[in-house]
């Protein structure tokens, strides 16, 4: 049987997400993005269109080393300004039933604690339908705003990402037992502190002796995402990530990466089917092959060649405006970077290097990922190519225009991948964990890291042990 395609659309708070200069496009309304109503919109066609996520890619630094500033990147409006990804998910989560939303944080600058309620609220508020896009980090500029004299080394953000989802998931999965909260209106309790455990966390990096500030939500644990590319980050996600999210250039460096993924996981005691991995496309579609064609060659005509190199000055820590235009792209080993894509663009072209000339003539739409042009068989063809030869489960779709992109998608390829019956017709769990992975439980599964810490406390120390006997226990006999 062929496997459902997994579709997520991928946007970021921003006006500018991958397709630099497009946001000039009359029909581009992703200026929009600090109106609730622009997202509820959003949220509810991708929802009419079967999606399973929309996953919000976030930084919290600007795009400042082409040319040495950010001038480039404002006046673009490359991924600046740029708003919170999670606070607009409650309101589009309000106006949809099945839809899942991916928010972006990236751990580096933040404290498990913290960031554990932040994902709880948002599980609960959603029932059961958010993932955590766990990233970390590779702007300079949000190292230095976020109290660092430098960012932490690439490797050891991966050690201290290790040790910050282990005290997450204590937080998660066992310091509330599933019947800590009775609301026992007769006895005035609300929750049994007997079921509710100090995790006692105590390590290299963090230091939390304390409960988890929230009762247990529908997922408990929110499906984890992660996008890392290098083989550490590789190594990370085969642990730990439950939808993982890689920018192939080509169905044959997919491929590779899969295989690899596949292969790191199974030290993890994980097999394939515990994880969906997808990849970033941008996918302009009409319907026929010329009109889509015609399409993008008019949003072509929007695009900003010098804010696309801005974006992947950031993006490969490289300042492209010190490079000729025609001088072969080089793999260099850079701690503030998405580091395997400056790899995976020079390895593009089986034939020669790519060059600054290159990226603006084949990424102004694309972005990080490349972009698919035509009808929707056309598509829908090269979609399960990409699926079925690459080793993939789905795609992450960036758009040129939104909610235009969108939109086409929905209208031209949905029903033609329906008919060959490679997307859903109809959303059959409840929560997105259930919904992505197929899964009959909302719970992460036995072989996933946060699975120890389902009910390990149990049993053990709790809140009643540490309860002293009531100062005003005669007083309240007396009454
Ligand atoms: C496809 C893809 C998407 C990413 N999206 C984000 C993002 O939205 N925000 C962010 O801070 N980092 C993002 N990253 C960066 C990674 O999380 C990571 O910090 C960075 O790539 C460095 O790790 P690596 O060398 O293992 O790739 C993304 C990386 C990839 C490959």
């Amino acid at each position: 049987m062929k496997s459902r395609i997994i579709l997520n659309a991928f946007d970021m708070n921003c006006p500018t997400h991958q397709a630099a200069g497009t946001w000039r496009h009359p029909d581009n309304q992703a200026w929009r993005y600090k109106d609730l109503e622009y997202w509820t919109d959003l949220a509810k066609l991708l929802e009419r269109g079967y999606f399973d996520s929309l996953f919000m890619a976030d930084v919290v630094g600007v795009y400042d080393n082409y040319r040495g500033s950010a001038e480039v990147s404002l006046a673009d409006a490359d991924q600046v300004p740029v708003n919170d990804p999670a606070i607009q998910v409650s309101a589009m989560a309000a106006v949809t039933k099945h839809l899942g939303f991916g928010v972006t944080c990236s751990l580096t600058y933040e404290k498990p604690y913290l960031l554990a309620r932040r994902y709880s609220t948002l599980d609960h508020l959603t029932k059961g339908r958010v993932a955590w896009n766990v990233v970390t980090s590779y702007l300079y500029s949000a190292a230095i705003n976020l109290g660092l004299d430098k960012p932490v080394p690439h490797d050891e953000r991966y050690n201290l990402a290790d040790e910050f989802l282990d005290v997450t998931y204590k937080l998660w999965e066992g310091s509330w037992e599933d019947d800590a909260v009775i609301r026992d209106r007769e006895r005035g309790i609300f929750t049994d502190g007997a079921k509710v455990h100090p995790i006692r966390h105590k390590g290299q990096y963090y230091s939390v002796p304390g409960i988890h500030l929230c009762e247990p939500s529908p997922q408990r644990t929110p499906v984890i995402f992660q996008a890392g590319a290098s083989g550490r980050g590789r190594e990370f996600a085969a642990k730990h990530a439950e939808g993982i999210f890689i920018q192939p250039g080509t169905v044959e460096q997919a491929r590779e990466v899969t295989d690899d993924l596949a292969k790191r996981a199974m030290q993890f005691g994980r097999t394939r089917d515990k994880f969906k991995i997808f990849t970033l496309l941008t996918v302009i579609t009409a319907e026929t092959d010329e009109a889509a064609q015609k399409k993008y060659e008019g949003y072509l005509s929007y695009s900003s060649g010098e804010g696309m190199l801005s974006l992947f000055s950031g993006w490969t820590g490289v300042d492209f405006s010190k490079y000729d235009p025609d001088q072969p792209l080089e793999a260099v080993n850079n701690d503030n970077s998405i580091r395997a894509l400056l790899e995976l663009l020079v390895k593009i072209d089986p034939n020669r290097r790519w060059t600054p000339r290159d990226i603006i003539k084949h990424r102004s739409i694309g972005g990080l990922g490349p972009v698919l042009v035509g009808g929707p068989k056309k598509i829908a063809d090269e979609l399960e190519r990409w699926v079925d030869e690459g080793g993939i489960d789905g795609f992450n779709l960036a758009y040129a225009i939104t909610p235009g992109t969108f939109e086409d998608f929905i209208e031209h390829v949905v029903p033609e991948l329906q008919r060959r019956g490679r997307v859903r017709t109809a959303y059959e769990g409840n929560t997105l964990r259930e919904n992505l992975l197929d899964s009959d439980s909302p719970r992460v599964d036995d072989t996933h890291p946060a699975a120890r810490y389902r009910g390990a406390y149990t049993g053990a120390e709790s809140v009643a042990d540490s309860t002293g006997p009531s100062p005003f226990a005669s007083l309240i006999a007396a009454e």
